[in-house]
């Protein structure tokens, strides 16, 4: 069996700032592991813990406790180092310079010679779309140029483990797509990629797993097909019927009988009227297919039953509430 590529062992940061020795739980204890070849997307709202992760993976701040490994050594090794290409969420580029002589600058790091730094410079610039402006100097360029070049200096050293910290922010839906058809190449050349985002779009389609982080936990982790769709959350019925046979109904079905949901709200009515007719929001099955033979024993017509299914946004805030974000000492 081969080694993870990434393997992550209870690691935890917590920051302390300021005066008032303000205390925030940044990662509070996540595992999980990467393995060779995949496409592992790392979700999770803004503020959730991804850039700290992906910082302390890269060595460049330390874990309050827990471990983690890249490519078998320990997080921070020089060796392993050269074997994987890094976006950081914020990069920061020497503007003065154009984006040929900043990959040259990266490549020498990476240890190439000026034959391959030149080779390989050229090679990225033209596959991300950049050669018209390699060699202007950086700061005329766009925010989306910009994140070409982050692209560009992440790949230079030809690494098998790409990280990347949000790689399609900042773009324009077509940047999007580019950044994705990159990442399904880097794929399929059998490099292994760790990246972050916080818009589930970006995640679909693309990654063989992700893990979802919500307040510094770990959420789920899987395929992201399997943890969205098996759950259906309620379902929507649309009817029209007579205005007795609405009050009838709504009698009898106030969201507090046997077939709604334990834990569901019981002020919250299950009942609404739109344009198009009634709305009655059921719990269960066995509660829809109540009212459904209701609402047609009672002369009323169904227009349409609709699954709703879990959305990311909604697996981001399942039962997060109760851990308080900041605690002093
Ligand atoms: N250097 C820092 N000092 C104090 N708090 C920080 C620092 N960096 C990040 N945080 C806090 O840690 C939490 C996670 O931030 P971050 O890892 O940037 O989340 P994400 O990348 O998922 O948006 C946030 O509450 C953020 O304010
Ligand atoms: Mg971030």
């Amino acid at each position: 069996m081969t080694a993870p590529v990434l393997e992550v062992d209870g690691l935890r940061k917590e920051f302390v700032r300021g005066f008032l020795r303000k205390r925030t739980v940044a990662v509070d204890g996540i595992s999980f592991r990467v393995e060779r070849g995949e496409v592992f997307g790392f979700l999770g709202p803004n503020g959730a813990g991804k850039t700290t992760t992906m910082k302390m993976l890269m060595g460049l701040i330390y874990p309050s406790s827990g471990k983690a490994t890249i490519l078998g050594a320990a997080v921070g090794d020089i060796e392993a180092k050269r074997r994987i290409g890094y976006l950081p969420e914020n990069p920061y580029f020497y503007d003065y310079l154009s984006a040929t002589e900043y990959l040259h600058m990266i490549g020498r790091i990476y240890g190439l010679d000026r034959a391959e730094r030149h080779k390989r410079s050229s090679r990225l610039l033209e596959r991300l779309g950049l050669a018209m402006a390699e060699s202007r100097a950086m700061r005329s360029y766009s925010k989306g140029m910009l994140q070409r070049v982050g692209l560009a200096q992440a790949l230079i050293g030809d690494p098998e483990l790409v990280v990347l910290d949000e790689p399609m922010s900042g773009l324009d839906p077509i940047g999007r797509r580019e950044v994705r058809d990159l990442i399904i190449e880097l794929r399929e050349q059998g490099k292994t990629v760790f990246f972050s985002t916080h818009i589930l779009a970006d995640a679909n389609l693309l990654c063989d797993r992700v893990g979802i982080i919500v307040k510094g936990k770990l959420r789920d982790v899987g395929p992201l097909g399997e943890l969205l769709s098996p759950k259906v959350l309620r379902i929507d019925v649309l009817w029209q019927g007579s205005e007795q046979l609405q009050a009838a109904l709504r009698e009898q079905f106030d969201g507090s009988e046997p077939g709604s949901e334990p834990g569901s709200e019981p002020t919250a009515s299950p009942h609404s009227s739109s344009s198009e007719g009634q709305v009655f929001v059921a719990q269960a099955q066995a509660q829809l297919d109540r009212f459904v033979a209701a609402v047609i024993a009672g002369g009323g017509e169904i227009s349409s039953v609709t699954p709703q299914r879990e959305t990311l946004e909604q697996l981001f805030v399942r039962d997060s509430g109760s851990r308080p974000e900041e605690q002093r000492s």
